[in-house]
């Protein structure tokens, strides 16, 4: 079992990695908890013991089930049970279970902990860590969200065993990333020690930027392409795809800004292939559908900002040419 802590003083907590460290669950209770809320989705089908009277709860699965009216059911059921602030909620599942449960927690009686128990790769290596929660309105993703750290987070990777292929791939996508944030050639770790790997350099990020004032920004990285793949309505590439495709991008626009060396976007290039990820744009997306969508991503300020890698390691970047954002989309294209 590997024991990280995200440091953040008086709210600090551990996030055990390992496998079947979900059994720790009733030992990171907070002290004196009464009852415990599992909060999950049926088809899972898995259980936890948190040591003390509980209950499960059982929300929808996919990302329309990601809403204030999910929520505000989730409320009526724990205060239909006498729910109080002594008590508990657990999250038992992907990130829309621990965005949902951390939402939850955070506005329920004003707020009371949670402990987060993700179950998919991306769960693990980002959604449960750091305390943002969030959940989506018709007018866009999570849209309506706040800053909730949990007490304490159980990534179990034996349980990643059930996650369905295309899932664990697009976990593969965020993780990519963390290569270029101080993780090195986390490919050739063990999966437990590459989650923890993970775990590690968000605990970081989030201890020194909690509510994404300037280095959380880093954690984008990959993902102002791809954001713009989505929102321009390529739906058949998941998130962790297009992030995949984004680093790609990023890494080749940083060498055409002469930040990064050739063999740097080789490196690039080999990460995302050694994850079975795609490297080249979807057909059908012209540069200017794709510029205009850089210039709305929600994480962009005034002008286009761009997270790149460089001599200093990745950081946001400003104030790039348009001219130099266009070549390099050709070199994305596919044949
Ligand atoms: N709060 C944050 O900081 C943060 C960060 C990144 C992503 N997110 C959110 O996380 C969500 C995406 O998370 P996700 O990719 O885990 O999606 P998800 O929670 O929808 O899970 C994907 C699918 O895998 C299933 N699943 C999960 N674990 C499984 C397991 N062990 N075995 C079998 N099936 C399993 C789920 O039921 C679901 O069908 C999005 O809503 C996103 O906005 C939040």
């Amino acid at each position: 079992m590997i024991w990280v802590t995200v440091p953040l003083g008086d709210r600090s907590y551990p996030v055990l990695v390992g496998d079947g460290v979900r059994a720790e669950l009733a030992s990171v209770l907070p002290a004196g908890t009464r009852r415990v809320a599992v909060v999950t989705q049926a088809h899972l089908g898995m259980t936890v013991d948190p040591g003390v009277e509980h209950r499960v709860f059982h929300i929808g699965d996919g990302e329309e089930h990601k809403t204030m009216g999910t929520v505000e059911r989730l409320c009526s059921e724990l205060a239909a049970w006498g729910l109080s602030r002594a008590d508990c909620i657990v999250g038992l599942g992907g990130g829309l279970v621990t965005d949902v449960a951390g939402f939850t927690a955070s506005v329920y009686h004003r707020g009371l902990p949670v402990v987060h128990v993700p179950t998919s790769l991306l769960g693990q290596i980002d959604a449960a860590i750091g305390g943002k929660t969030g959940v989506n309105l018709p007018e866009g993703k999570n849209l309506v969200g706040t800053y909730w750290q949990p007490s304490a987070v159980l990534c179990d990777t034996a349980v990643l065993a059930t996650l369905p292929p295309r899932e664990y791939r697009c976990g593969l996508g965020e993780l990519a990333k963390y290569h270029w944030l101080g993780g090195g050639r986390l490919d050739d770790l063990p999966l437990d020690e590459r989650v923890a790997a993970c775990v590690r350099i968000k605990a970081d990020v989030v201890a020194s930027d909690e509510r994404e004032g300037g280095r959380r920004a880093i954690l984008n990285y990959g993902h102002t392409l791809a954001h713009a793949i989505e929102t321009a309505g390529h739906h058949e590439l998941r998130h962790g795809e297009a992030v995949a495709i984004g680093l790609v991008y990023a890494a080749e626009l940083a060498h055409r800004l002469g930040r990064i060396d050739a063999a740097a976007v080789t490196e690039h290039r080999r990460v995302v292939g050694a994850y079975d990820l795609p490297s080249a744009l979807p057909p059908g997306l012209s540069d200017d559908e794709l510029l205009a969508l850089f210039g709305r991503d929600k994480k962009a300020t005034r002008q286009v900002t761009f997270v790149l890698d460089g001599p200093d390691g990745v950081e946001p970047v400003v104030g790039i040419d348009e001219s130099d954002l266009r070549s390099t989309l050709d070199l994305i294209r596919g044949p």
